[in-house]
């Protein structure tokens, strides 16, 4: 047996992950961890963070090792099917929910573990605005994790499988989405090789999926209706251009907590 600070002091692991992998492990608060450097580890407890260890050096996310990822102050269910929520992506949340009315609809493409889908109802809810959302993606495991996070926070919305348009029909007040937008080859990717690429590469430019998206929203938004898009830092000025000429009007890009380029928005007139 080694203590929690033993293991700590040998992990080779900084200290967030530690204390996460300890909390998990023991179904504690960090505080509880913090207070209890001596408490001791059991043998199989070593080997179940030795395993969580080499995973996490290997260059897997923690939330895949812990299989759940906090977004907008609530719990998801993640695995390696689905794209680990990112705190930019609350921004999408953020100008969606102050853009829709209530008794609206909402079109969420690509809703990976469902956390944006989830967070904008509950968000909504708590406003008193109620909405009827639908929520698609490509990838059915997608839809199996997203369908588990729904029941786990009593959420109702239509769901279902659609590359892009092609199982859509009829028209919303809204259309969101945070699609992949990196383009192939970029050496980032190596980084995020644990994260499904269909979830992170679009085409050479990273804007064939929001080309798409736009192309086809116009047909599927009903007048006055909004697209809110979610894009690379560097993609705004292109996004803006393909949203104006594809007839929508009031055409911004708003920036993430990090002061960059992230969300693109506009109306449509038809
Ligand atoms: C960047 S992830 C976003 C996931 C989640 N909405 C979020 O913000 O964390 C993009 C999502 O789009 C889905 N996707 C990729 N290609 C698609 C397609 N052709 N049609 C529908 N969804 C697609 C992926 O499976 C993935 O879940």
């Amino acid at each position: 047996m080694i203590s929690i600070r033993e293991w700590r002091a040998n992990s080779s692991l900084d200290r967030l992950d530690c204390d996460l992998l300890l909390k998990h492990l023991l179904n504690c608060s960090r505080s509880v961890i913090a207070a209890s450097p001596e408490k001791l580890l059991v043998e199989a407890d070593i080997a179940q963070l030795e395993n969580w260890k080499k995973r996490r050096i290997a260059g897997e996310p923690i939330a895949y090792i812990l299989g759940k990822k906090e977004f907008w102050g609530l719990n998801f269910f993640v695995d390696d099917n689905v794209l680990v929520p990112r705190p930019e992506t609350e921004l999408l949340v953020e100008l969606a929910e102050r853009c829709i009315r209530d008794g609206q609809s909402i079109l969420e493409l690509g809703t990976g573990c469902g956390a944006v889908a989830i967070a904008l109802v509950q968000e909504l809810a708590s406003k008193g605005k109620n909405v009827s959302l639908t929520a698609t993606d490509v990838s059915p495991e997608a839809l199996k994790i997203c369908k588990r996070n729904l029941e786990n926070h009593n959420i109702k919305i239509r769901l279902f499988e659609s590359n892009w348009f092609s199982n859509i029909s009829g028209s919303f007040d809204m259309i969101i989405s945070n699609p992949p937008y990196i383009e192939n080859g970029n050496p980032h990717l190596l980084a995020l090789g644990s994260e499904p690429a269909v979830a992170l590469v679009s085409g050479d430019d990273g804007l064939d999926a929001i080309r798409e998206i736009i192309k086809y929203s116009s047909t599927h938004i009903k007048n006055d209706g909004y697209l809110i898009l979610e894009h690379g830092c560097e993609q705004g000025t292109k996004v803006q251009r393909l949203f104006k000429r594809a007839g929508f009007s009031n055409v911004s890009t708003e920036k993430d907590l990090g002061g960059r380029d992230r969300v693109t928005l506009g109306k449509m007139d038809h």
